[in-house]
Parts: C-alpha cells; structure tokens; sequence
C-alpha cells in the first residue's frame, strides 16, 4: 500500500517520525505532497526534496502545466537520486484548476500529453506516474481522456474516486472507478476513503476493481490516534517541527492540523477542545502529553 500525499500532513518529517506506524500498516511507499514545477523554481529548495531522497521510499509529486518547467524540475531531481516522480492532475481547489493544474489539466489533452511526455523522457519507461480524479465535474470524464495516459508507458495512473467537483466528501464511486480502470491499460492504484486492510470502501477488495494496490490517507492519519506509542511520537513530532521551521507559530499551526483528525474519537474530543485553544508549544504539550 502506498501513503496517500497530505499537503501539510504527510511530509517529510510526519513520514520521518512516524515511519514505525507506517512500516505497521504496511505503507511501503509514499508520494509526496505536491511541489510547484515552475520555470525558476528550483525544486531541491522545496523542504520535502532538499537533501536529496536519503533511505525514504518517496516519490516526488510535482504539479504544474509548463512541460519544459518539468522536464528541468525532473532532471534536478533525477541527478539529486530519486527514481520516479508523479505527476498531480487531480488537485480540486478551484484556483488551481482553472488555471488548468491539478485536476484542470484533465480538460486540456495537449497539455497532459507534453507532461506525461516530458515525465517519461525525463524519468524513464515505468518510472512516471500520474495521480488524479474520475473527472472534474461528471465522473466519466476521464474516460475521454484515458487513451492520452494509455499513449505512455507510466508506472502507474492512481485515481481518486470522485469528482474535483466532489472536493474530498461525499460517496466514492466505484462504478466510475472501475469504468475508468478498465479503459486504461497502464497499472491502476485505488485511492479515497479505502481502509487499512487495503480495501474500498463497502469493503470491497481493490482486485476487484482492476488494481494491483491501493493508495491510503485519511484512514492511516485517524489510525494514529490509537496507536500505543502515540504520546512519545507526538513529542517527537513536535520537536523535530520545531528544529525544522524555526519558530512556535507554525508548529502549532501543523500538530493542530494532524490532531484534528482525531478529535471524533471519545479519548481525543476532550483533548481537541485544549488543544485548539494553545497558543504556545507549551500549553500544547500540556493538552496532549498530560
Ligand atoms: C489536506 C489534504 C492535502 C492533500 N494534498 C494532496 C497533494 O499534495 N497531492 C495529491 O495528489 N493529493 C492530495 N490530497 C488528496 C489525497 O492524496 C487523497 O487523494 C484523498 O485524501 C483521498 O484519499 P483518502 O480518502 O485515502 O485520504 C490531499 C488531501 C487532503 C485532505
């Protein structure tokens, strides 16, 4: 199983400290949150890529629309040691999709074509990948452009099961998915709302959808909060994003965000009622290491 990217949540230092509880639930992989691929922009200054790939198993994201911006983002990644990057077609957030990014690019073909194109020169056969949604607004609109992935050989397509209208609520569509899965002839990878055991949700195993693997987020997030070495994992969390980012502010900003996965479970609730109100690292780890 792969981790799912969590802009936010699952980066690098989450991924660092919490390696345990992953290798548990057998996440073997992850992507990672996505990374501008803009003319410019060097992408081994970006926090989840500086320093170079270490012993990690991650796969860089990079969303973008300007295939020569890729082809140079992708070539100082390839020197810097990473083995595969993927690329972010399936981001919701309007801002971004209009501007034909994330899951907007689904709507201009050409220019999915010169990115997949650029990823796999770049990268290599088997060594690019794409991750993105069943459609922006209907869920059968990949299908019109399934044979634009097809022309490629990519390592994998990864399918959110629902709109980027959908954002990240309401009901997978499983119909949907396996429609699509079946119209692409490229490895396919489950994603949304699947379940540490490695299915979709209704239970249902993802090789009955046509895909060798699943992608999971969420539920491995929620699944830390009770975890048995979630006290000293936290201390570390918040030590080492402090040694990171430099200052209170942005650490609090992070562990609130992580611990707001947790605050419908009875033994949280209590704790997420403090925690939301800290206003210092201290009082944070009051709340939650008492
Ligand atoms: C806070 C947040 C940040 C996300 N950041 C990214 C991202 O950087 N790249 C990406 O491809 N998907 C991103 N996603 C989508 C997830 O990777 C995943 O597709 C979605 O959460 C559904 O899977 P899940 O139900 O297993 O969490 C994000 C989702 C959330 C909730």
């Amino acid at each position: 199983m792969i981790l799912a990217p969590l802009r936010g949540v699952t980066i690098r230092t989450f991924r660092r400290v919490f390696a345990a509880p992953m290798a548990e639930a057998r996440l073997t992989e992850s992507v990672q949150p996505f990374v501008p691929a803009m003319k410019g922009l060097d992408p081994l200054k970006d926090r989840e890529l500086s320093g170079g790939p270490g012993n990690e198993c991650a796969t860089p994201q990079f969303i973008g629309k300007d295939p020569a911006a890729l082809r140079e983002c992708l070539k100082r990644i390839k020197d810097a040691g990473w083995k595969f990057a993927d690329l972010n077609c399936g981001c919701p957030f309007p801002m971004i999709r209009k501007k034909g990014r994330g899951s907007g690019i689904l709507k201009t073909p050409g220019v999915l074509a010169q990115m997949l194109e650029a990823g796999c020169d770049v990268m290599g056969p088997g060594k690019f990948s794409a991750k993105t949604r069943l459609g922006l607004d209907a869920a059968d609109e990949l299908l019109s452009v399934a044979e634009v992935f097809n022309a490629f050989p990519l390592r994998r397509v990864t399918i959110h099961a629902r709109t980027a209208r959908q954002m990240y609520e309401g009901d997978c569509d499983l119909a949907a998915f396996r429609a699509a899965a079946s119209a692409l002839r490229v490895p396919v990878v489950y994603n949304g709302d699947a379940s540490l055991d490695g299915r979709a949700p209704g239970g249902v195993p993802c090789e009955e959808l046509g895909c060798a693997d699943v992608m999971v987020g969420r539920s491995f997030v929620r699944s830390l909060a009770v975890h048995t070495d979630i006290s000293p994992l936290l201390s570390r969390y918040i030590d080492e994003s402090l040694a990171e980012l430099g200052s209170e502010r942005p650490v609090l900003g992070r562990i609130k965000e992580l611990v707001a996965y947790w605050r419908d479970r009875p033994e949280w609730s209590r704790k997420w009622g403090v925690v939301k109100i800290a206003r210092s690292l201290r009082e944070l780890r009051i709340a939650l290491l008492r």
